[in-house]
């Protein structure tokens, strides 16, 4: 049994994008964390950071994952899907070779507060047809150990002492695990993850320690190899996304919303997306 424990610390970038939302950028694709290319968190209760939402937008290649934490997003895409994004609420969403859609905001005022996850997808998969699901709030479990809580947006989440507990999306290419841990202070949560999984942990409020080393709010720990991890809330609680995956180690070229293989795939879909052709 290894723990894993902290190699690497990135702490996230304000930018903005769409039609002008403010967000933190925690993770990029340079930042080379094979299959996550993208991780943004966005959260205020100023309607001018969000309002513009997200308007008309191509993706290829990869899934997105939006989880609400606060708020109520509109999602629009050309195959006619039409999905209510709200707290607690996900929308897994995989481009495969081409979906066109928008995210808005339902909201004129309040807070919005979630994360938006771009997974990779293998080479075999990128040209496949897009596929979108909505999962209710009702559809992912919540884990009590005792005065902490455990999310299980995807994956099984394997702990000490308890039954393992799998969210409403299991499998896949790169198998992965998306929990929500809130830790109350004091509290440690074993977690399994499967070896050779890359697996992350991101501070969102409060702070934590993995085997000794604070990792504070706003900061990803990248963890070592090994098949589970302890997350020990201190003095103060702690919550954090845990997401693992298994790595596709494949070339990765992106460009804006295109993550492909190669040069040419990426020439080939900014074709085929002037030509109208991206989503056929
Ligand atoms: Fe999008």
């Amino acid at each position: 049994m290894a723990k894993r424990t902290v190699i690497q610390i990135l702490t996230g970038r304000p930018t903005s994008d769409g039609g002008g939302v403010r967000l933190v950028r925690v993770i990029t694709p340079e930042s080379k964390l094979d299959p996550f290319l993208m991780l943004d968190e966005f959260d205020s209760d100023e309607p001018n950071d969000y309002i513009a939402g997200f308007p008309s937008h191509p993706h290829r290649g990869f899934e997105t994952v939006t989880y609400m934490l606060d708020g109520h997003l509109l999602h629009e895409d050309h195959l006619g899907n039409r999905g209510d994004l709200v707290a607690g609420g996900v929308q897994w969403m995989t481009a495969g070779r081409g979906i066109i859609h928008s995210e808005m905001p339902q909201q004129i005022a309040g807070r919005m507060r979630g994360f938006q996850l771009w997974l990779n997808l293998p080479a075999r998969d990128k040209m496949k047809p897009a596929g979108y699901r909505d999962l209710d709030p009702e559809e992912i479990p919540h884990v009590r150990l005792g005065d902490s809580e455990v999310t299980v947006v995807a994956g099984t989440f394997h702990s000490d002492g308890i039954d393992p507990v799998s969210g409403p999306v299991v499998g896949g290419a790169t198998d992965p695990l998306y929990l929500d841990l809130a830790i109350r202070p004091g509290a440690t949560i074993p977690v399994g993850i499967p070896s050779g999984h890359t697996a992350l942990v991101y501070v969102f409020e409060g702070g934590v320690e993995i085997n000794g080393q604070r990792v504070a709010k706003g900061s990803l720990g990248h963890l070592s190899d090994g098949d589970s991890v302890d997350i020990t809330a201190g003095s103060e609680s702690g919550r954090v996304l845990l997401l693992a995956a298994r790595p596709l180690r494949e070339p990765v070229v992106s460009y804006g919303p295109f993550v492909m293989n190669t040069v040419a795939e990426i020439e080939q879909a900014l074709r085929d997306f002037r030509s109208g052709q991206l989503t056929e």
